[in-house]
């Protein structure tokens, strides 16, 4: 079995859907069910004996050593932090607490468990650490993209918690050998994501009339990958990637975020059509969040190349297949 940490947020709970449907294998899905945790992303699997969770804190290394003790995993898949910059930039220090020191206290139970695991359940034994490319900084209009090798330049807060992790991650290898591996990814969109973050905000603004807060000038660029390809990415890295290596995931489609945004609301407007207007008059221009990074792009040569994983979904067809989620109100159940 998985033991899977933050499987009730975002992409966690699409990991354990996904997994569950997709290889059948049971999960140990261990989340503290803070603000961006919610079980009702989990409600399809509800009474699936395969799924079994625990609300926990990954700070508490008791709980986490009688839980690896109890369960024993064949893997560990690490999605729990602190995920919103803005929130970072408020109050960092949740994001230190969870991202550095959750992740320190992972790295030591797992490392407690693998070592006394002999034979071909020490060989084949992971911690898959699923980390961002907000970690390499911002670029510049003509930079190359986000590759394995980019030097590290966190700029904000949470980026910092992050790369803060990736490399107590890869000391761990270094240093003890712990069979690690490390995935760095770009922006994620689809369903289950907590409507703080740009996509699932501005449709649920836009759905209830409210004016759409862009940052600054709009002109930030993102790379976006469709959720579920980054799943499938992770158990690929899983199954196939190197040890100790890490993998830069990406969808390759980069866009600023007023492009985004003008492209959720005409889809919105052929959806569920706007009474007395466009969504798109509801795009307001809002002061710029301190220290926003301009554009991160991402170089997924490596991944493609080595374990020959690319994304299945067209940004086009992902980008429906989320705002119609959301405008199903499917977020509320
Ligand atoms: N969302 C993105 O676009 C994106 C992109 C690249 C990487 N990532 C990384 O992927 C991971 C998941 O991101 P997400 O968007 O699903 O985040 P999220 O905020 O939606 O979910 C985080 C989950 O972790 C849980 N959690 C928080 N603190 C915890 C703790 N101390 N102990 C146990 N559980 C705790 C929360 O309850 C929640 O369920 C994060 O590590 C994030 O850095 C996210």
């Amino acid at each position: 079995m998985l033991l899977v940490t933050g499987g009730a947020g975002f992409i966690g709970a699409n990991f354990v859907l996904s997994t569950l449907a997709e290889t059948g294998e049971a999960i140990v899905n261990v989340d503290k069910l803070t603000y961006a945790g919610n079980l009702c992303n989990l409600d399809a699997v509800a009474g699936d004996v395969r799924h079994a969770f625990v609300q926990a804190d990954i700070c508490e290394r008791a709980r986490l050593r009688e839980l690896l003790a109890e369960r024993r995993p064949r893997a560990i898949v690490h999605f729990a932090a602190e995920s919103h910059v803005d929130r970072s930039i408020e109050g960092p220090a949740q994001f230190v607490q969870t991202n550095v020191v959750g992740t320190f206290s992972l790295l030591e139970e797992a490392r407690g468990y693998w070592e006394g695991l002999s034979g071909s359940a020490r060989q084949s034994f992971r911690l898959l650490h699923v980390s961002t490319d907000e970690v390499y900084g911002s670029l510049g209009p003509q930079d190359p993209a986000f590759a394995e090798n980019t030097p590290y330049a966190p700029n904000s807060p949470y980026a910092a918690s992050k790369a803060a992790a990736d490399h107590l991650v890869r000391a761990y290898h270094h240093t003890y050998g712990l069979p690690v591996l490390t995935t760095n990814c770009s922006n994620n969109f689809g369903p289950h994501q907590f409507p703080e973050k740009l996509i699932p905000l501005m449709i649920t603004y836009a759905l209830q009339g409210k004016s759409l807060p862009v940052y600054g000038d709009g002109g930030n660029v993102r790379d976006w990958l469709y959720v579920l390809d980054h799943c499938d990415a992770l158990r690929v890295v899983l199954e196939k990637g190197r040890i100790g290596e890490t993998y830069n995931i990406g969808g390759g489609v980069e866009m600023t975020n007023l492009e985004l945004v003008k492209t959720l609301c005409a889809l919105l407007q052929q959806m569920r059509p706007r009474q007395g207007g466009r969504y798109e008059d509801l795009i307001e221009f809002v002061k710029d969040r301190p220290g926003h990074d301009r554009r991160y792009a991402i170089d997924a040569r490596k991944i493609e190349r080595e374990l020959g994983w690319r994304p299945r979904e067209s940004f086009q067809s992902g980008l429906r297949k989320t705002v119609r989620w959301y405008v199903d109100g499917r977020a509320g159940r």
